[in-house]
């Protein structure tokens, strides 16, 4: 790999006290071509902008994927990953569903260890901040006929964040708009996927809400994931979520509650949730608590649900809350407070 390091280093403009999720960018970026059917030598430099040509394929069929992980910094100066291979997995499945080339998993792994290891000054060293780091691959090719782009670039950039929502959610359930459809791109981290939500978004914020609820595009019945999350209801004190599909996105934070969730000995239930089962329970008294999940988000609670004939407040439950349990266990095995009987954390520094 070759790396060219940076001569203006701009650490001194990352301020621990404020660092809005995603505004201000490490000193270095990793840059990988495919060109003539084959991936090209990848490169780390100086993070910076390049030049693309109007007629990019990009631009105009928006062949982009990408995924999203944390670096996170432990009480002894270490520093984690967790779990990257899912998120070079999942990046690969996003590839094949836009016709892009696969990318192999050295470069994806080695470029990742190496770029956090030169950027480790970057990596907060505050509990709850990490560093995010932002792979994607796009198509390059100059060209306006719709086809798969014979030319695309993989590139990785970080930024020191904290919390990406500061407050639990009021979201508002979708009766009209779609994520994703049967046979679409939902379980693909397609660019697409999300350019295609914030117009639905921008009118459930317009009526006072946070995000949307995503339900099934063929009944608007049942619920798939919420905002950019996937999403949790605990009935009871079982907890259920959506199944994985190919409308729903297989979060690397989704699985791991899964997992940490049966450790833990919490009833679980992947399955279909309709909005009339939620307003059921609700009525019931068995609708306890609500939750999103995400590499960016962690675990965000939801504190009020509308829509479909719902108008639903959710206390806090404090201790008793399965999101906060969840998000603590979680937290821990990424700071490395606590030990990691799945092997999800892989240390770069
Ligand atoms: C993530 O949670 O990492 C995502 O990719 C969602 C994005 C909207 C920040």
């Amino acid at each position: 790999m070759k790396i060219t390091k940076t001569q203006h280093s701009r650490i001194t403009a990352f301020d621990e006290d404020s660092i809005p999720f995603g505004h201000l960018f490490s000193d270095h970026m990793l840059v990988c071509d495919y060109a003539s059917e084959a991936w090209q030598r990848p490169e780390i430099k100086p993070y910076g902008s390049w030049y693309m040509a109007p007629s990019s394929s990009v631009f105009h069929y928006g062949q982009a994927v990408f995924e999203g992980l944390k670096a996170y910094r432990d009480a002894r100066d270490s520093i984690f990953l967790f779990r990257p291979d899912e998120n070079a997995k999942r990046l690969n499945r996003s590839a094949e569903r836009l016709q892009m080339p696969v990318l192999p998993t050295e470069i994806f792994m080695e470029g990742l260890k190496t770029l956090v290891k030169l950027d480790s000054d970057w990596v907060p060293r505050r509990f709850g901040h990490s560093l995010y780091i932002r792979p994607f691959l796009i198509a390059t090719q100059e060209e306006l006929r719709a086809k798969p782009s014979k030319t695309y670039r993989f590139c990785v950039v970080c930024s020191p964040v904290g919390a990406y929502y500061e407050k639990p959610l009021k979201v508002v359930i979708e009766q009209k708009y779609s994520r994703a459809a049967s046979g679409g791109t939902g379980y693909a981290k397609a660019a697409g996927n999300y350019a295609g939500a914030l117009y639905p978004t921008a009118l459930a914020i317009k009526e006072g809400y946070d995000q949307v609820v995503w339900t099934d595009a063929a009944s608007h019945g049942y619920v798939e994931e919420a905002g950019t999350m996937n999403v949790f209801f605990r009935l009871g004190d079982t907890l259920v979520t959506p199944p994985a599909s190919d409308r729903i996105l297989d979060g690397v934070t989704r699985k791991s509650i899964i997992a940490l969730a049966e450790r833990e000995g919490i009833q679980l239930e992947q399955r279909l949730i309709s909005s009339d089962e939620i307003a059921a329970a609700h009525r019931e008294g068995r609708l306890r608590e609500v939750f999103g999940c995400g590499t960016a988000a962690v675990v965000s609670p939801i504190s009020a649900l509308h829509g479909k004939g719902l108008d639903i407040r959710l206390p806090d439950l404090g201790r008793q809350s399965y999101g906060k349990c969840m998000k603590e266990k979680i937290l821990d095995i990424q700071y490395n407070r606590a030990a990691d009987p799945f092997g999800w954390r892989l240390r770069v520094v």
